[in-house]
């Protein structure tokens, strides 16, 4: 149990947006809650701890953050059970990764008894709009950012840590047609892909917007050597199934160590099912998926929980995957996570904070 050590100050909002919001109608990431955490990194500690109003806030145009990218962020999910306690998915690992983030970026890190204690605090306050209906949840975004304004190419030595949360809906509303690219690419050996720095996701919309214009609603990232190799899809995880076992490209300087992949693959090992976790070829896919060989292909991140591919793109081909709806792997694993998640099922590994 957590003692709240921060001495968070809140202000609390004078009108709230609750009344106004439209809960049936919750495009991802375009509605905001009440309140936020911020907290202000200075003289090598955290201090001004605060909830205020969700809004805009005063900065200077020289931080090295809009300059020099010194940016990171998570995302995170909180759930409503039916009895009405709210519980945060896997807040630990979130953290964990953010340490991850901040020591590659020269960032400060935040204690993990901090990040629990601001989580909490940020949801209990609004803990009015964390949705009820199936397949929504209260998305959660923690970032952190350099403030010191000065254009040197250095370490900042101020940062902001905020949390800001919003209501929202499935972040794919159908299944998705993607392309292999093997031209672009989105980590290198020795970046930061493993990273959530803000910059990864900056480099990848010109490539995304190519492969939308293409007629592909995402891309598969491959390694930025040979393209021969599967990194990962959009901003998810990517796994197959193929001859009854689950495949999914090992966690390395390029890859996202994903708390979505991680249940995922807890869940597959504790069915009994055979998991490989290593690199995975183009080529390999390809030809699983013209022998039949593949059950299952589908994205795993927190804001796109499964994303079932539907077809794959690669140089002028398109393959079309099994049936998304008869997938038995993808559809068990969501329907179990859901149960865990809303509380309807026993929280076995201890998932539910
Ligand atoms: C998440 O799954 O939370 C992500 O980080 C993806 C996000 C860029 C929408």
């Amino acid at each position: 149990m957590l003692t709240d050590t921060l001495n968070i100050a809140v202000t609390k909002t004078e009108e709230s947006r609750l009344a106004t919001t439209d809960f049936d109608n919750l495009p991802f990431g375009r509605t905001f809650s009440d309140h936020m955490f911020i907290a202000d990194y200075e003289g090598g500690e955290w201090k001004n701890f605060q909830i205020v109003p969700y809004g805009e806030i005063g900065l200077s145009p020289a931080i090295s953050a809009l300059h020099y990218g010194q940016a990171f962020f998570e995302g995170i999910k909180a759930y409503k059970h039916a009895d009405g306690r709210i519980a945060i998915f896997r807040p630990e690992k979130n953290a964990e990764r953010s340490n991850a983030s901040a020591e590659r970026l020269c960032m400060p890190q935040i204690p993990v008894e901090m990040y629990l204690q601001a989580l909490s605090a940020i949801v209990e306050i609004d803990k009015d709009w964390v949705p009820s209906k199936e397949g929504h949840s209260l998305y959660i975004r923690p970032f952190m950012f350099a403030t010191d304004p000065y254009l040197g190419v250095t370490p900042s030595e101020t940062y902001k840590f905020i949390i800001l949360t919003g209501p929202v809906g499935p972040y794919f509303s159908k299944n998705l047609k993607v392309k292999i690219e093997t031209s672009f690419s989105r980590a290198s050996d020795g970046g930061f892909g493993f990273a959530k720095a803000a910059g990864n996701y900056g480099g990848s919309m010109l490539p995304a917007r190519r492969a939308t214009e293409e007629g592909f609603d995402q891309l598969i990232w491959t390694d930025s050597r040979e393209h021969a190799y599967i990194e990962e899809l959009g901003a998810a995880n990517i796994m197959f199934m193929i001859d009854g076992k689950v495949i999914t490209p090992s966690t390395r300087d390029t890859i996202l160590k994903g708390v979505t992949r991680d249940t995922v693959l807890t869940l597959a090992k504790s069915w009994g099912i055979e998991v490989e976790e290593r690199r995975v070829s183009v080529a390999e896919i390809l030809s699983a998926i013209k022998e039949g060989r593949i059950t299952d292909a589908f994205g795993a991140g927190t804001a796109a929980t499964i994303a079932h591919i539907a077809e794959i793109g690669h140089e002028g081909e398109v393959y079309t995957l099994p049936d998304p709806a008869k997938r038995e792997f993808s559809n068990r694993v969501l329907q179990t996570l859901n149960a865990i998640r809303y509380g309807r099922a026993a929280d076995e590994f201890n998932w539910n904070y």
